[in-house]
């Protein structure tokens, strides 16, 4: 599904340099369900920018499937992105004055869907996560998980290969982020990539099992997943040699 070698990002702050990633290795297969873990700061939002293709990087190479990632216009990223890849965030970014209907219609506007069949799709991803209801509330009135559900329908819509979600629980209580990560397990079975970032050991205990860990001089993130959702769940530096999936990352001032 995606590799990344050696990849480096370097933020330019002032006359500073931060480097805030380093010769990152990651390897995620399709159908895999994988987890980042790290310290605060240590550049996982960075690196779920880059697999985005939201934002660039400074050396190292990015594969998604096929295609070598690097450069690229900002219409071939929009046409990458809106044909593999679906966002999760944690604050949910729907837009306040639109309905539940309209916020996961919206990728289908920018597809050149006509209003009707939009409107008819995302009827059907908002019955998916449980909102079919809700079609018409706007984001102030819904709680934070039925936002998270909103959100995660409109990551759906474009039918993505993969979804990035980047602490989709950390603003939810501990049964609603369960609810759902149970939800991202239903969209992993149905054969999506999901990768995950998380502070929470219980979410990336969900992805079912370490597939690989790092450590990188300042900070360390750490990557969990399966592509199995049954396998039981494994742990420990025996599973950091594994090739399915393994991340390194650190970040110093230079
Ligand atoms: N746009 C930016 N300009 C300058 N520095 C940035 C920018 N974005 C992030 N950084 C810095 O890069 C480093 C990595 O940030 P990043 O947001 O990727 O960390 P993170 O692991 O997602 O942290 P958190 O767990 O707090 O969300 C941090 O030191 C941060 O201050
Ligand atoms: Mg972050």
């Amino acid at each position: 599904m995606l590799r990344l070698e050696k990849v480096n990002k370097y933020y330019r702050v002032g006359t500073h340099s931060l480097h805030a990633l380093r010769d990152v290795e990651l390897k995620v297969a399709d159908g895999e369900f994988v987890a980042i873990m790290g310290a605060s700061g240590s550049g996982k939002s960075t690196l779920l920018n880059i697999l985005g293709i939201l934002d660039d990087y400074d050396s190292g190479d990015y594969w998604l499937g096929d295609t070598l990632i690097r450069n690229l216009t900002e219409r071939r990223s929009a046409n990458y992105r809106n044909r593999f890849i679906g966002f999760v965030f944690q604050s949910f970014n729907l837009l306040p004055f639109k309905t539940a209907l309209e916020n996961v219609a919206l990728p289908l506007y920018y597809q050149g869907v006509r209003r009707r069949k939009r409107n008819q799709i995302a009827g059907q991803y908002l019955e998916r996560v449980g909102l079919r209801d809700w079609s018409e509330h706007t984001p102030s009135e819904m709680s934070g998980g039925q936002k998270q559900r909103v959100a995660i329908a409109r990551a759906l819509v474009g039918k993505p290969r993969l979804i990035l979600a980047d602490e989709p629980t950390g603003a939810l209580d501990s049964e609603t982020s369960a609810q759902i990560m149970d939800l991202l397990s239903e969209i992993h079975q149905t054969g999506i990539t999901v990768l995950v970032v998380t502070h929470d050991a219980e979410v990336a205990a969900r992805t079912s099992g370490s597939s690989g860990y790092a450590t990188a001089r300042s900070s360390t993130i750490v990557t969990a997943g399966a592509s199995n959702p049954k396998l039981p769940a494994m742990a420990g530096p025996r599973w950091a040699q594994s090739s399915r999936c393994s991340c390194s990352g650190s970040r110093s001032w230079s």
